[in-house]
C-alpha cells in the first residue's frame, strides 16, 4: 500500500468555523474565508471576510477567481476540526459494552481475552477492522490511538486498513507475555518485542513518511509484561525518539493491588513505568484515575498525556471519576478516549457528554472545589487537547495556517426537513429556530447531535468516504 494520493485541487469554505485555541480559548469565526492547498494543508484563513472580498483573497494566495473552487456554508452549518479517540480497542469492536457487572481483571477474564483470541485469524481480523475503522470515521474521528490484539500479524491488517481508509492512526499490538490464560500469552518476552519491532518495520514500511499510521508500544499494563518485557520495552523506547507509547495506567482498585503485588518494590505505577523507561512526552496514560500526589507532578514533569475515558470507567466495574479538573489546573495535557469496547459507543461526542456527567459528580462530591467541565473545555479535549496527547498538535487539532486539515463539515438545518438536527437517535430532533444565535446552534450540536450532522470528514485535506 501507498498512502492515499494527496489532492490535486485547492478547496476554500467561506462561512462559520469553530475551533478551541486551547482548553479555555473557543474561537467561532463568521465569514470565514479557509483556503486548504492542494497538499491538503490550511493555506489561509481569514475572518470577518465580506463575500466580496473573497476574489481579492483569491488572487492574493496565488489563485485564478474564475477557476476557484469555493464551498458557500449556509446558516446551521460550520466547520469543525476532527475529532481525537486517544484511547481505543480496535479487537473489541464486536464487544463493545458487554459484561458491564464485573470487575475490570474479571472482565478480561471472562469477556475479552476469548474474545481478543480471535483475532490470530487475519480474515477475521480484516472483517471486523474494516468495520471498526469505518464506523470511527462516520463519526467523525480523523485520528485514533489504537491497541490491537496481541497478534502482530493482525495488528498489521489494523494498520494496512487505517491507511487504506485514509484515517489518522497510531497502531500498536499488545504486549502481554503472563497472568492471562496460556490460550491468550505470547510464548516469552522475547517473541513479544519480536513481534513489536516486525509491526513497527512493517508501518514504517507502508506509510514510510508517518503521514497518516504510526507504530506505538502498547505493554497492554504493568499485570500482563514481566520485567524482561518492560525494559525490552524501555530500550526499544530509548533507541528510537519517533516511538510513542501507550499503557493502561491507575484504572482500577484490582488492578492496582494487584500491580502493587507483582511489583513490590515501586512506590506507585509512575515510579515502576517511569523505571522501565516508558513515561515521556510520547506517551499516552489511558484513565488514570487514582493517582498519588506525587506520582501527577512525575507524569506532569515527564510530559505524558492522559486519555480521558468516562464512558468505561463510569460503568465498567465500579463508578470512577479521573481529577480531570486537576489535571487541566496543572496543564497536564488531556484528551478524551472512547475505550471501545470497554466503552459502549465509538463516538467522541457521547465521550464528551459522558465526560460532562462525570465532571459534575465530580464538582459535587468536592463540594465545588473541582468545578465540572464547561461546553468549551468538553470541545477542546475532543479536539485539540486530543492531539497534544498524542503529539500531533503541530499538525492538526484545530485551524491554524500551516496545519493539516482534518475537519468535520457539520449541518444542523436541513431544508427539506424544515429546521432540523439530529439528535441521538429514534428520528427524534432537535429544532435550530429562527433567533438561534450560532452560539446556540453550535451547543445544540454538541449536547444533541450524532453522525447524521457529520455531512463530510476530511483528513489532510481530503474528504473521506462515509
Ligand atoms: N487494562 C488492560 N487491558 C484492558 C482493556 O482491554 N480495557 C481496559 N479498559 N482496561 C484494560
Ligand atoms: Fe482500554
Amino acid at each position: 500500500q501507498t498512502v492515499p494520493p494527496m489532492r490535486g485541487l485547492p478547496i476554500a469554505f467561506y462561512g462559520t468555523v469553530i475551533h478551541s485555541l486551547d482548553a479555555n480559548t473557543l474561537e467561532i469565526l463568521q465569514e470565514c474565508f479557509l483556503i486548504v492547498d492542494d497538499n491538503g494543508k490550511i493555506q489561509k484563513i481569514a475572518k470577518d471576510t465580506p463575500r466580496s472580498k473573497i476574489n481579492d483573497l483569491v488572487v492574493e494566495s496565488g489563485y485564478t477567481p474564475d477557476v476557484f473552487p469555493v464551498k458557500y456554508l449556509s446558516r446551521g452549518d460550520f466547520l469543525i476540526p476532527g475529532f481525537v479517540d486517544t484511547h481505543h480497542h480496535a479487537p473489541q469492536w464486536a464487544q463493545r459494552g458487554m459484561g458491564r457487572d464485573q470487575t475490570l481483571l474479571d472482565w478480561l477474564n471472562n469477556v475479552t481475552f476469548a474474545h481478543e483470541r480471535k483475532f490470530e485469524d487475519p480474515a477475521y481480523a480484516r472483517r471486523m477492522y474494516a468495520a471498526c475503522v469505518a464506523a470511527g470515521i462516520r463519526q467523525g474521528v480523523t485520528t485514533t490511538a489504537y491497541y490491537g490484539s496481541l497478534h502482530g500479524e493482525a495488528t498489521k491488517v489494523l494498520a494496512d486498513i487505517c491507511l487504506e481508509q485514509g484515517q489518522r492512526a497510531f497502531v500498536g499490538k499488545c504486549n502481554m507475555n503472563r497472568n492471562s490464560p496460556d490460550w491468550y500469552r505470547e510464548a516469552s518476552a522475547q517473541d513479544s518485542l519480536k513481534q513489536t519491532e516486525d509491526l513497527i518495520a512493517h508501518v514504517r514500511k507502508i506509510d514510510a513518511e508517518g503521514k497518516r499510521v504510526k507504530p506505538v508500544l502498547t505493554p497492554r499494563f504493568a499485570i500482563t509484561c514481566d520485567e524482561e518485557l518492560l525494559s525490552g520495552l524501555g530500550r526499544i523506547a530509548a533507541n528510537d525518539p519517533d516511538i510513542h507509547i501507550q499503557t493502561h495506567f491507575n484504572e482500577a482498585q484490582d488492578e492496582m493491588q494487584f500491580t502493587r503485588q507483582l511489583f513490590p518494590k515501586f512506590k506507585h505505577e509512575a515510579d515502576l513505568y517511569d523505571h522501565f523507561g516508558l513515561l515521556g512526552p510520547k506517551t499516552i496514560l489511558a484513565h488514570s484515575i487514582f493517582l498519588e500526589e506525587d506520582e501527577i507532578s512525575h507524569i506532569k514533569s515527564k510530559g505524558c498525556g492522559i486519555a480521558h475515558c468516562p464512558i468505561s470507567t463510569s460503568t465498567l466495574g465500579e463508578f470512577m471519576m479521573a481529577p480531570i479538573r486537576e489535571y487541566l489546573r496543572r496543564g497536564i495535557k488531556v484528551g478524551l478516549g472512547t475505550d471501545v469496547g470497554g466503552g459502549f459507543s465509538c463516538s467522541i461526542l457521547d465521550a464528551m457528554r459522558q465526560a460532562f456527567i462525570i465532571s459534575k459528580a465530580r464538582e459535587t462530591f468536592s463540594k465545588g472545589a473541582d468545578p465540572a467541565l464547561k461546553l468549551h473545555e468538553g470541545f477542546f479535549l475532543a479536539t485539540l487537547g486530543g492531539a497534544q496527547v498524542c503529539g500531533i498538535d503541530e499538525r492538526v487539532g484545530n485551524f491554524v495556517e500551516g496545519k493539516e486539515f482534518d475537519a468535520l463539515e457539520i449541518h444542523t438545518i436541513d431544508a427539506e426537513r424544515n429546521n432540523e438536527i439530529g439528535c441521538g437517535s429514534l428520528g427524534i430532533v432537535t429544532p435550530i429556530e429562527d433567533d438561534d444565535s450560532v452560539e446556540t446552534i453550535f451547543e445544540k450540536f454538541l449536547m444533541t447531535g450524532d453522525d447524521r450532522n457529520i455531512v463530510k470528514v476530511y483528513i489532510g485535506g481530503s474528504s473521506l468516504k462515509r
